[in-house]
């Protein structure tokens, strides 16, 4: 263990360090008639008891919520290869696009500096990170630009490894790699994370002999940050993996209490589920104030968004689930989102990330002591203002009667972010539960995989192409 992960076992540090939940203002005592009542609460008692009991029956299939048990047996071979990858490399680009990528920019933006590929490695000990989530020929043409492949190692990550963004990426890549340093250099210039037996990448990184990480059995792409498909990014970049490890964990025994009210992530869940059901929260706002939180919101849309994205229940019964995600920050967002918040209508729930301490302090100092409309805010500081504002807006959207809670985050490092990670995954499978869904499955994004490979001519796919062309016959008159 490193010396910071001994210190998060202190339990008085861990009180410290814990990530609350005030949710206060999602209940009509505080928003009115627009807000979940205590009478509500009281009557879901059975089903949360219901959803608690049959996420634990599943513990099995949601291996995702054991990686703190699990993945410190490869801890070191994960710090390994990253010591390698830091040694050798200026540029260190991962292959990857949904779950294969959103958590590692999301943990990356939290836990290293802001402008983390400007600084240089000289003073942050890691090669530049890229995140290369999209095939947009203009961004790889750019990536292209600005990396030397002589000092670059790329990571690919897919769990399926045959999703055709990723596998074309890889082949450009491959290409290169293997034209410049030949088949026995391609193992200092390409890591493969993907299924430990499943899909083509497999074949590929033992052919090469490459570094190969295994993303375990039972954890899908959206809750994989916590296997190598995030740690090794995030080690890379000098993350203390461990410690993340470590408050997903602490957030996991927190989510084990059985009394919802105790239980952050239940409590989460079964909020949002009623807001849902009986308030027509039809869409989720997750408003960071803090930029380093900037990309959990991404992350936490594709989370909620294709979890709860469902047409029917495990039982076959056919209904539409799911709340639209709204990815926001504080306070920019502010001065373009709130007023909707406030003022609009009541089809949503917004959910604030606070951050208590920041990492630095900024005073804003004096200079026009004779503007008094302006010279109020000297002596404060930046820190001040952000949690004034943070705590104004949620004043705002209180009082205008809207539904609205606060997840508190001490300090952004890694044991609270291990715990912010592993919250909202279990407020997702919780939410889950609560609607009789599965959580786990994408099957609306696996029918647009599958019409691409058509549409591309993979073998096998003649049916679904014959399909496609059939639905593609457009009326003129409805294209002007
Ligand atoms: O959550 C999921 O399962 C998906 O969003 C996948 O992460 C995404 O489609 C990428 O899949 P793969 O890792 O198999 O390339």
């Amino acid at each position: 263990m490193t010396e910071r992960a001994t210190i998060y076992t202190d339990s008085e540090i861990r009180k410290a360090m814990r990530v609350r939940v005030d949710y206060n203002n999602m209940l009509s005592t505080a928003v009115g008639e627009h807000g979940v009542t205590e009478q509500e609460i009281a009557d879901m008692q059975p089903r949360l008891k219901a959803a608690f009991e049959s996420a634990n029956a599943k513990r099995d299939m949601m291996r995702w919520r054991d990686l703190y048990k699990t993945m410190p047996a490869v801890v070191d071979s994960i710090l390994e290869a990253a010591a390698f990858v830091r040694e050798t490399a200026e540029n260190f680009v991962v292959l990857g696009i949904g779950g294969s990528a959103l958590g590692p920019i999301a943990v990356q933006q939290a836990l290293c500096h802001l402008h983390h590929n400007d600084l240089g490695k000289e003073r942050t000990g890691s090669p530049r990170i890229f995140v290369e989530d999209n095939i947009d020929p203009e961004r790889m043409t750019a990536l292209f630009d600005v990396i030397d492949l002589d000092n670059t190692v790329f990571n690919v990550i897919t769990k399926s490894g045959s999703t055709s963004e990723t596998m074309a990426q890889l082949l450009i890549v491959t290409r290169l790699l293997l034209d410049r340093f030949g088949e026995e250099g391609l193992r200092d210039h390409l890591i493969a994370t993907t299924d430990k037996e499943k899909g083509n990448l497999v074949g590929i990184a033992r052919k090469y002999n490459l570094r190969t990480f295994v993303v375990p059995d039972g954890v899908g792409g959206r809750f994989s940050e916590l296997c190598p498909v995030g740690l090794l990014p995030a080690a890379v970049a000098g993350v203390d993996i461990r410690t993340l490890l470590d408050g997903a964990g602490f957030m996991d025994e927190l989510c084990s209490v059985p009394e919802p009210e105790k239980n952050p992530a239940l409590v989460l869940a079964g909020l949002e589920v009623l807001a849902m059901e009986d308030h027509g929260a039809n869409v989720g706002v997750l408003m960071p104030y803090a930029d380093s939180l900037k990309y959990m919101s991404d992350w936490y849309a594709q989370l909620w968004a294709e979890s709860l994205g469902k047409k029917k229940t495990v039982n076959g019964e056919m209904k539409r689930f799911g709340q639209t995600p709204v990815k926001s920050l504080g306070v920019t967002d502010q001065h373009s989102q709130v007023q909707l918040y406030t003022d609009g209508p009541f089809d949503k729930t917004i959910t604030f990330l606070g951050v208590m301490n920041f990492r630095t302090e900024v005073t804003i100092p004096h200079a026009f002591d004779d503007i008094p409309n302006v010279a109020f805010l000297s002596g404060h500081t930046l820190n001040e203002l952000i949690t004034a504002e943070r705590i104004a807006t949620e004043h705002a959207v209180t009082v205008s009667g809207h539904m609205n809670k606060t997840v508190l985050i001490p300090e952004v490092n890694e044991f609270t972010l291990g715990q912010l990670l592993m919250l909202f995954e279990m407020q997702t499978a919780f939410a889950g539960e609560l609607l009789g869904i599965d959580a786990f499955d994408q099957p609306g994004v696996e029918e647009g995989k599958n019409a691409t490979y058509a549409l591309l001519g993979k073998p096998g796919y003649d049916e679904k192409l014959a399909e496609l062309k059939s639905s593609a016959v457009k009326q003129e008159k409805y294209v002007i």
